[in-house]
């Protein structure tokens, strides 16, 4: 579904991605994990067509993407949770949803916000509720819920579990397996990487801007470099 080619990114002249590539198979959820500054986020954001890449392309259903404005490749289907979730506060969580749907008309934000309550019954209880009064847990569940009144077929969640608590993190984490089988794909950037990696079908391992190791969730849980690196073992 989405195939990243050996893609250099860069930030003026600083380079945050060197000959990255990566792919994710339809119905998948693939975890990418790695330290502070491993280029998780530019990678996303590179997806989604808010950074270019200067090499390399990016194909998404057989479609390269890597040239197209970020609307139009919201509009094949791919859709963003931003890091630090990026709500509007000051208004209600239903006003949120209708901004995720800004590339909808009325008929489809009807059914949208069907689909995303259905999903999240708590959202549907507090829609008047302004998205700032929201704990932690709601405010990322109304950011991945926004992201999917675009109906995406495919959905990058940047640390969404960052700064909360475990039985939170837990709960979120059900909350990405239920869109995984609602049929949406998933590529996701996660710290708490040994519940990512149990969850996930694969897994790609970041450093400095590449890919140092990539395999199915277990693979990588059992490696040694991830073991001392990542989980403390
Ligand atoms: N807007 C920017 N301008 C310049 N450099 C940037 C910018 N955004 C990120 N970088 C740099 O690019 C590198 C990769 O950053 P990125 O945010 O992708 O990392 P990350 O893996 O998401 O890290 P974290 O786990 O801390 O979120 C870092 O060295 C960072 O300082
Ligand atoms: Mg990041």
């Amino acid at each position: 579904m989405l195939k990243i080619e050996t893609i250099d990114v860069f930030y003026g002249k600083f380079q945050a991605l060197w000959g990255l590539s990566l792919h994710v198979e339809k119905g998948e959820i693939v975890a990418l994990i790695g330290p502070n500054g491993a280029g998780k986020t530019t990678t996303l954001r590179t997806v989604a067509g808010l950074l270019k890449p200067a090499r390399g392309k990016i194909f998404f259903n057989g479609t390269e993407i890597s040239k197209l404005p970020s609307h139009r490749i919201a509009k094949l289907g791919v859709a963003m949770v931003p890091e630090g979730r990026q709500l509007f506060e000051k208004m209600t969580v239903f006003e949120n949803l209708l901004m995720g749907a800004y590339l909808k008309n009325e008929e489809e934000i009807k059914d949208s916000l069907e689909f995303v309550y259905q999903l999240f019954p708590r959202l549907k209880e507090r829609k008047r509720q302004l998205a700032g009064t929201l704990s932690g847990g709601e405010q990322q569940m109304l950011a991945v819920a926004r992201a999917l009144m675009l109906k995406p077929s495919f959905l990058m969640i940047d640390e969404m579990s960052l700064g909360l608590m475990p039985t939170l993190v837990a709960e979120l984490f059900k909350v990405v397996e239920k869109v995984r089988d609602e049929g949406i794909t998933v590529l996701m950037v996660e710290q708490h990487v040994e519940s990512a990696l149990k969850m996930a079908n694969r897994g790609y391992l970041m450093e400095q801007g590449r890919v140092v190791m990539e395999g199915a969730g277990n693979e990588l849980l059992e490696s040694e470099h991830v073991k001392k690196a990542y989980l403390g073992l």
